[in-house]
Order: structure tokens, then C-alpha cells, then sequence
């Protein structure tokens, strides 16, 4: 009964913040670090408790108070918020197994996760920014006892030539990325189905025929992809068994997997990203304690 009525809910608020939505300027979110932002927030110490009001303002209806995954919007996405505390990210720049840099995670509230709910926040200060970053790394203990490894070194692009295309493309099938994401990277391979992730939810080997992906479009972030590989999922870290040469060699195969037409604007909304604008705006205007936890399932 409860659940029939905040489906409702859901459904009268979407309606009625549609005209908001809509005149929102999308790039202001899309844009990445601004120049001068990196330069303020060196200088300042985040603290804790603007972080945790930062984030009870802007991330608890979606991962939730206690920083579970569990906040009241969660059930609305397929691809779920995240779960910060087992301390596992997908987006990182240092090898597997580590955990990210702050940098990272400030880059990830910065640019969001392309096509999920997971919008990137620049309008934020940068200072804000920060001090979230500080606050979600007191739900998982892992920071406390841990320290991140240097990120990755991503050596200079060599030149795309037909030939490095090709070893790509040998690569692609020897180091088993066919086996997941299908002869044509539309993501149908023969491992591709039932999968699950670390934190418990059903997921899919991505379509590698659209850009952007999670992290963008840009070929740097590609490599970075394959060099680090998505924890807690089953994407692999190529980067202990093939060489900077080998890695670029795949970028340059998987950008030939892009049919002309899929290469998207990134000013778009993608995916579940329009739904998590109304997450966003109805936290806002509801604050984190108006609904309990889990008045949005689906079911
Ligand atoms: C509208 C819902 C929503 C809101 C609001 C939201 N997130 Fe997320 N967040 C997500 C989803 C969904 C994912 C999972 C994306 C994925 O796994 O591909 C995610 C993932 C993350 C990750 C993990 C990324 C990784 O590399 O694994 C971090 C860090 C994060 N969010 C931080 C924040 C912070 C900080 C805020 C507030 C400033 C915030 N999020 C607000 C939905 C949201
Ligand atoms: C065991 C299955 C598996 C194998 C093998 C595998 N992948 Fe993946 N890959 C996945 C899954 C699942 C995801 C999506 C993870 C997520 O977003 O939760 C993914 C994500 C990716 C992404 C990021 C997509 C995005 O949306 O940002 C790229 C790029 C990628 N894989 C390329 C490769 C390449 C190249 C290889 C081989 C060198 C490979 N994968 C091998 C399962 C696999």
C-alpha cells in the first residue's frame, strides 16, 4: 500500500519538476574540472562536517544516510547507486586491487558515470567537492587502514597505424574481451549473461559500440579503462598482462567497433541520467529525511 503510493509520488513529482528539468542548462554538468577549481581547492582543508551536510544534501537520496546505496531513490535506477562501503570503485586510476586517489573520486563527482544515475556535480565548489570526497571515505574502513597506490602511468599515444588496428584486434579475441562483450563489442558474448556484481546486483557487459562511455569519450580514458580494469565488477585490469603498446593497440581497435551515428553528443542526457536529474531535484526539495528508505521501489 505504502509502496502503490509513493509510486504515485514518484510519478506526480516527475511531472510536476518536468518544466524544471528541462531548463536546466545541461552544460554546467557536463563540462570536467574547471581550471581555476583546482587551484581554490588546493589551498583549503576540507572538513568533515560540510562534507557530511554536502552530502546529505546532494548524494543521501540516492546512496542513502549511511552511505549503503540505500537512499530513497535508489530502486528507481537498474544500474544502483553505489554502495560505499566495502570501498570498491569502478573509476580509479591506480591498479587494481587499490583504492582510488582523491583525485579520482573528485574526478567521478565531477564528470558523474556516463548513461547512469551517477550525474556529474561541477556546479558544486570545488571545496565542496572536496569535502564530500572526505566525508564518503568515512563509510568504508578500507581508507582508514589503507593508502591508494600511484596512479598508472599512461604512456604517450603511439601513432594509430593500420597495423596497431589489427593487433588490436587479435588482442580483443586472445585476451577474451570477446567472450563477454561479442564479436562486434555489442556486449553478447558468450559469458555476457547472469552476471553479477560484488555488491550483489545483476549486471551487463556494456555495448562498447556508443560513445561516450561510463567515463567519457576521450582515448585516454579508455586506456585507463582497460589499464584498471571496473572493481567490484567482472571487467578485468589488463594492465599487468599487456604492455602500454598492446593497451593502445586495443583503444584503437575498440574506437573502429563505433558505428558513424554513435558517437553521441556528451551534452545529451544518456540512459538513466534523466532520472537521476529527478532524483537530484527532489532530494533537493525534500530533504533526506521526508521519506523512509525504500518508499520508491519499483515493485
Ligand atoms: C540520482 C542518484 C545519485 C545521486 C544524487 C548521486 N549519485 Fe553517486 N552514484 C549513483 C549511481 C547510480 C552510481 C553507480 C554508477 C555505476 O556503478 O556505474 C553512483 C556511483 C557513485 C560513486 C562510485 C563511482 C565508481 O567509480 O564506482 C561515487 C564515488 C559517487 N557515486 C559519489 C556521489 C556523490 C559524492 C554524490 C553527491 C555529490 C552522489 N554520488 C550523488 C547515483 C547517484
Ligand atoms: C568477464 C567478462 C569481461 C571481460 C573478459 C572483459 N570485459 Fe569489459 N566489461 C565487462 C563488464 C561487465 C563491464 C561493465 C562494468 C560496469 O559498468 O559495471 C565492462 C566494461 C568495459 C568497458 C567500459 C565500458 C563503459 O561503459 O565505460 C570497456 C571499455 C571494456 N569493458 C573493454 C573491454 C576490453 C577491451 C576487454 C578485453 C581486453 C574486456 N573489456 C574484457 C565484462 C568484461
Amino acid at each position: 500500500m505504502v509502496k502503490t503510493i509513493s509510486k504515485y509520488m514518484i510519478m506526480g513529482l516527475g511531472f510536476l519538476f518536468f518544466p524544471v528539468l528541462l531548463t536546466v542548462p545541461e552544460s554546467n554538468w557536463v563540462h570536467g574540472l574547471r581550471a581555476a577549481d583546482a587551484q581554490v581547492g588546493m589551498r583549503e582543508v576540507p572538513s568533515l562536517d560540510r562534507g557530511k551536510a554536502v552530502y546529505e544534501s546532494n548524494c543521501a537520496v540516492c546512496h542513502g544516510t549511511h552511505g549503503d546505496g540505500n537512499g530513497t531513490a535508489a530502486s528507481m535506477f537498474l544500474m544502483r547507486p553505489r554502495d560505499f562501503r566495502p570501498g570498491k570503485f569502478k573509476l580509479r586510476t591506480t591498479p587494481s586491487g587499490s583504492l582510488p586517489t582523491d583525485d579520482d573520486l573528485l574526478w567521478t563527482i565531477t564528470n558523474g558515470l556516463r548513461w547512469t544515475g551517477m550525474l556529474g556535480r561541477p556546479d558544486l565548489s570545488v571545496s565542496d567537492r572536496r569535502a564530500v570526497v572526505q566525508y564518503i571515505k568515512t563509510f568504508s574502513p578500507r581508507f582508514a587502514t589503507e593508502k591508494p597506490q600511484s596512479p598508472v602511468a599512461i604512456p604517450l599515444a603511439p601513432p594509430k597505424t593500420a597495423k596497431r588496428v589489427a593487433l588490436g584486434k587479435t588482442l580483443y579475441k586472445d585476451a577474451g574481451c570477446d567472450s563477454c562483450h561479442g564479436p562486434t563489442g555489442a556486449g553478447d558474448g558468450s559469458s555476457s549473461q547472469g552476471l553479477k556484481d560484488d555488491w550483489g546486483w545483476p549486471t551487463r557487459t556494456s555495448d562498447l559500440r556508443w560513445r561516450p562511455l561510463k567515463r567519457g569519450s576521450s582515448l585516454e580514458q579508455l586506456y585507463i579503462t582497460l589499464a584498471t580494469g571496473f572493481a567490484g565488477t567482472p571487467m578485468p585490469s589488463y594492465g599487468d598482462s599487456l604492455s602500454g603498446d598492446q593497451l593502445w593497440s586495443l583503444v584503437y581497435y575498440l574506437e573502429t567497433l563505433v558505428p558513424p551515428g554513435q558517437d553521441l553528443d556528451p551534452r545529451q542526457f544518456l540512459g538513466e541520467e534523466r532520472h537521476g536529474w529527478m532524483a537530484i531535484h527532489m532530494g533537493g526539495m525534500m530533504g533526506p529525511g521526508m521519506m523512509g528508505p525504500g518508499m520508491m521501489h519499483r515493485r
